[in-house]
């Protein structure tokens, strides 16, 4: 979602900025600005649509060495060169960026605004303009900011700079993301420490309800009511080569490559040299001493809960529900005695799933957060974290977190089952290394599958994707997945629900493609393609060695049936990504759509 960027130092800000926000490009965004101060000269430009045409619209002869930037995903007004940030005080003295949502807008600007003219529709402008009357009612700057921050509900992370002070960005957060990062006669400011690993690895944490000045020697972080917080910087252990595309036309293509990778180097993270499970002590209590443990994600980082659900369920006996973050705060069911609530979550950003996090933990609830990104909103909170150590996820659409969620879901229960004395018939880490293997296999057939793409794909408006029980979880990723980036309708079935309605949608050529890798319910499955190959579907069949039939279209490597959802995906996300390249679609940043969605 929106990211910010600030640099204040000897360099030219212009081109740190701009290159900080094409880092950020990947979290989605519909335009762009930047604002430079120079001798109290101010530069602001902004731009719907893309980087490139904000960067187009630069002038490469302004030589600032301070400034910030934004790139918006558009809450409040539509995606303009108006709304875009940064907004402006109207005598534009102060100029301001804004993460989040500020829920009480309309009242502050009822109450307090009532004789400035906005410019632009957002709930952004409001605080700007607050600063900006607070210091002609008196107040110095920081205690207009101080003030003004005191007064906004909702979520926010800001930079503000002063036209008439040129060391000094302002900066304050609330419930969305922000650091300060530090280097030798210069500071920045982002909302993610990849923007900035260009210029420093040295990154402050900021927590909510705090503001930072910083300027070029250093920073003073205080909290809203005026203590002063005495924090250091740590380092961003993230190899900036990580996020490059390298030779790859996509990340979403590079992010799929990775898989194998991505598991191997799990079972090198979570193995100790004997080959035991090596896992926290803490984390190993809290799950020993709950009686329930309650999955709470988004996304696919829901439908990688689902079937860790099914291993923690039957690897472990442990009983789990699996819940959408954003339902969950609404409609919160009966809970049991002693709940141990799991957060999955890729960026570890997500508000919905955030949301939960603060509700239960003030409820007293014990809780984990399992997420790629260390140092992240939701790890900082929960009581215990678990690391994908997928590696920077830049695509839209994931990918490698999916698969790293579902091997560590898979540790984890095997954890749990060697915990309470289950004997297993299988050697998780073996099976693991199995899977990796089979991954890479998948990945090296991509003719194969994006000639599938052609022969499905090309010209259908809709798809559909059918399987039954762990299979009918990995339907729900696949067409997530299809539909996110190339913009097919696409739904995955049970496929014991189509003549319960779903199958009234089965036209001549519909796409159904069926993943059948289950033996107890490779019968059933098979009898549902028939059923829609009888009204004219054109049907697929994904089932793996052992299960097959002799004409199926793919045949996955043999992994156990613990793991299948681990390959079976890999089709399923290549199918996903030729589809839409197919058809022209920005594969790695669909419309609408944010990377780390920090809204609720
Ligand atoms: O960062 P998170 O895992 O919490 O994100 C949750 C969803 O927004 C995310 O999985 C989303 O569904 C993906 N773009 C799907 O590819």
């Amino acid at each position: 979602m929106c990211g910010i960027v600030g640099y204040i130092g000897e360099e030219s800000a212009q081109d740190i900025l701009l290159n900080g926000l094409k880092k950020l490009e990947y979290r989605g965004y519909d335009s762009a600005g930047i604002a430079l101060l120079d001798d109290e000269e101010l530069n602001v430009v902004k731009e719907k649509g893309r980087i490139a045409a904000l960067e187009a619209a630069t002038n490469q002869d302004v030589t600032a060495t301070l400034g910030i930037g934004h790139t918006r995903w558009a809450t409040h007004g539509a995606p303009s060169k108006e709304n875009a940030h940064p907004h402006q005080s109207h005598t534009a003295r102060f100029t301001l960026v804004h993460n989040g949502v500020i829920e009480n807008y309309e009242q502050l600007r009822n109450e307090h605004l009532a004789n400035v003219e906005l410019k632009s529709e957002t709930d952004t402008e409001v605080i700007v303009q607050l600063v900006e009357e607070w210091v002609h009612s008196g107040k110095t700057v920081e205690a207009a900011f101080r003030h003004t921050l005191s007064l906004l509900h909702g979520s926010y992370a800001i930079a503000l700079i002063d036209k008439e002070n040129d060391d000094a960005i302002y900066v304050g957060k609330h419930k969305s993301p922000l650091l300060v990062g530090t280097g030798d006669g210069f500071n920045v400011v982002a909302s993610d420490a990849l923007a900035m690993l260009q210029v420093t690895d040295q990154f402050v944490e900021l927590m909510d309800g705090e503001i930072v000045i910083v300027s070029r020697e250093g920073y003073a972080i205080e909290t809203l009511d005026g203590d002063t917080v005495e924090r250091g910087p740590y380092t961003a252990e993230i190899d900036a080569s990580d996020i490059e595309k390298g030779t790859y036309p996509h990340y979403m293509l590079k992010e799929i490559d990775e898989q194998p990778a991505v598991i191997r180097q799990l079972l090198m993270q979570y193995q100790d040299e004997d080959g035991r499970i090596k896992l926290d002590d803490d984390i190993r209590k809290a799950i020993r001493s709950s009686d329930r443990l309650y999955i709470i994600a988004c996304g696919t980082s829901y439908h990688a809960g689902l079937v860790g659900k099914q291993l923690l369920e039957n690897i472990a006996e442990v009983p789990t529900e699996v819940h959408i973050a954003s339902e969950f705060s609404y409609n919160m069911p009966l809970l049991s005695d002693k709940p141990l609530f799991i957060f999955i979550s890729q960026s570890g950003e997500t508000a919905d799933s955030r949301s939960v996090l603060v509700n239960v933990k003030e409820k007293g609830h014990s809780t984990l957060t399992m997420t790629n990104v260390p140092g992240s909103t939701l790890s900082r909170e929960a009581d215990h974290t678990l690391l994908l150590h997928a590696g920077p996820e830049i695509a839209v659409a994931s990918t490698k977190a999916y698969t790293a969620q579902i091997a560590v879901l898979s540790i984890l229960a095997v954890d749990a089952a060697k915990a309470q004395g289950i004997e297993l018939d299988f050697d998780p880490m073996k099976e693991l290394g199995i899977v990796a293997n089979a991954m890479q296999s998948l990945v090296d057939q991509k003719d194969v599958i994006e000639q599938m793409a052609r022969d499905y794909l090309s010209v259908t408006r809709n798809a559909f994707f059918i399987g039954r029980s762990v299979d009918y979880y990995v339907c729900l990723e696949a067409a997530l997945k299809l539909k996110e980036i190339s913009y097919i309708q696409a739904e995955g079935f049970a496929g014991g629900e189509l003549k319960h309605g779903t199958i009234a949608l089965i036209e001549e050529g519909t796409p159904v493609i069926a993943i059948a890798t289950q033996s107890h319910v490779n019968g059933s499955i098979r009898s549902n393609v028939q059923e829609v190959a009888a009204r004219g579907a054109n049907t697929c069949i994904v089932s793996m060695e052992g299960e097959n039939d002799l004409d199926d279209n793919i045949v996955l490597p043999e992994v156990h049936e613990h793991l299948t959802p681990l390959v079976s995906v890999v089709p399923m996300q290549l199918l996903a990504y030729f589809a839409a390249l197919h058809r022209d679609c920005d594969v790695d940043k669909p419309r609408n759509l944010a990377k780390s969605v920090t809204v609720e």
